[in-house]
């Protein structure tokens, strides 16, 4: 089907009292828009991948805070208080790995705290969420140039699941990276992975690129080894849903394997990602890997493809350790090994 996507476009925002956003599980077949007035109505679409990606849905989670307030029939800042905090508890549940999520809600319960009475509270709500989305752009922007500097003219690069616009508000992180790289007048190319079971690589990593024009060669997940081992392959670049202070990073899962072959084959493998999809105080024991429906694995669009009553394990997430990490690349620049020391000192600039 034909359809012109407008770099104006945004994946989520914040249109007459309501949010409006991308239904990301019709994609590529049909651009359906989405409307929502009611808190839960975003926790169903958040759980449901009609909206994905990390800083998404932290831009969304805020976007369902916001509609709770609207929602709320409290007359006094502590009713409302306590209905947002049970809003935010809903949202929070839906899923566990993003720590934007997390930080998308706090963000917001705290400009709610701060406020004096009901009507500014629900006014100050707002205004935070949709600059939060403002934000998001502009990050991803600053991102994108520290990148470019890391990519070379006639580099081709290797990408998992999808850190792109579609992940983001607009223009993505890691994909992001790769717009910035084009931006500056380099050529690029790039490889995405098909990414199983839920198909983020090829629904939507491939679709992006290739509305805007970036060459862009589909794989099998299972072509990862085979395409480093032949040459076809230059550099890496992830984006990620929660990064320890040891540069430990949680992404899409199969990223893990990426990262290892590309060690094997002295790849440079990167990461991008905001400041806010570090969580500064967890340990890896401490992070929750969402478990998905065995029917994700199961089927394939709706047809199955395994026997009945077969036992799955359906990670949504795995962790890569930092010595497979070449550098992460932030809005505040890029933090290169010893991670624990560049970290650090990525975050006491932004002080
Ligand atoms: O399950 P998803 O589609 O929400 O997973 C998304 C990813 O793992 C992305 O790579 C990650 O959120 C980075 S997005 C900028």
């Amino acid at each position: 089907m034909k359809m012109k996507i407008h770099s104006s476009l945004r994946t989520v925002e914040w249109k007459d009292n309501a949010v409006v956003m991308i239904d990301q599980t019709k994609l590529p077949n049909e651009l359906v828009f989405v409307k929502y007035t009611n808190f839960n109505e975003v926790a169903d679409a958040i759980r449901n991948l009609v909206v994905r990606g990390a800083p998404a849905i932290g831009v969304s989670g805020a976007f369902g805070l916001a509609l709770a307030a609207l929602q709320s029939k409290a007359t006094t800042k502590d009713d409302l208080l306590v209905d947002l905090e049970q809003a935010k508890k809903i949202l929070f549940e839906t899923r566990p790995t993003a720590i934007n999520l997390a930080w998308g809600l706090e963000r917001i319960m705290k400009t709610a705290r701060n406020g004096n009475t009901v009507s500014e509270i629900k006014d100050a709500v707002i205004n935070e969420a949709k600059k939060m989305a403002d934000e998001d752009i502009e990050i991803n922007m600053r991102m994108g140039k520290h990148g470019s500097q890391l990519f070379h003219d006639n580099d081709t690069v290797m990408t998992h699941c999808n850190a792109g616009a579609l992940a983001t508000v607009a223009y993505g992180t890691a994909l992001g990276v790769i717009r910035a790289t084009k931006e500056s007048g380099k050529k690029i190319k790039v490889i995405a992975t098909e990414t199983r079971p839920v198909m983020q690589g090829s629904r939507l990593t491939a679709f992006e690129l290739k509305h805007d024009g970036i060459d862009v060669s589909l794989i099998p997940d299972t072509a990862v080894g085979y395409s480093m081992a032949n040459g076809l392959v230059s550099k890496v670049i992830v984006g990620a849903d929660r990064i320890l202070r040891t540069g430990h990073v949680y992404n899409k899962i199969g990223t893990y394997q990426v990262a290892l072959m590309a060690r094997q084959h002295h790849i440079p493998f990167y990461v991008a990602a905001p400041l806010s999809t570090f969580d500064m105080k967890s340990i890896p024991k401490d992070v929750v890997i969402e478990q998905r429906k065995a029917s994700e694995v199961t089927g394939v669009a709706g047809k199955k493809t395994a026997p009945d009553d077969i036992n799955v394990i359906n990670p949504a997430f795995d962790m890569t350790p930092p010595e497979l990490i070449t550098g992460i690349i932030t809005e505040a620049g890029v933090a290169k090994p010893p991670f624990e020391e560049s970290i650090k000192k990525l975050f006491e600039s932004k002080l």
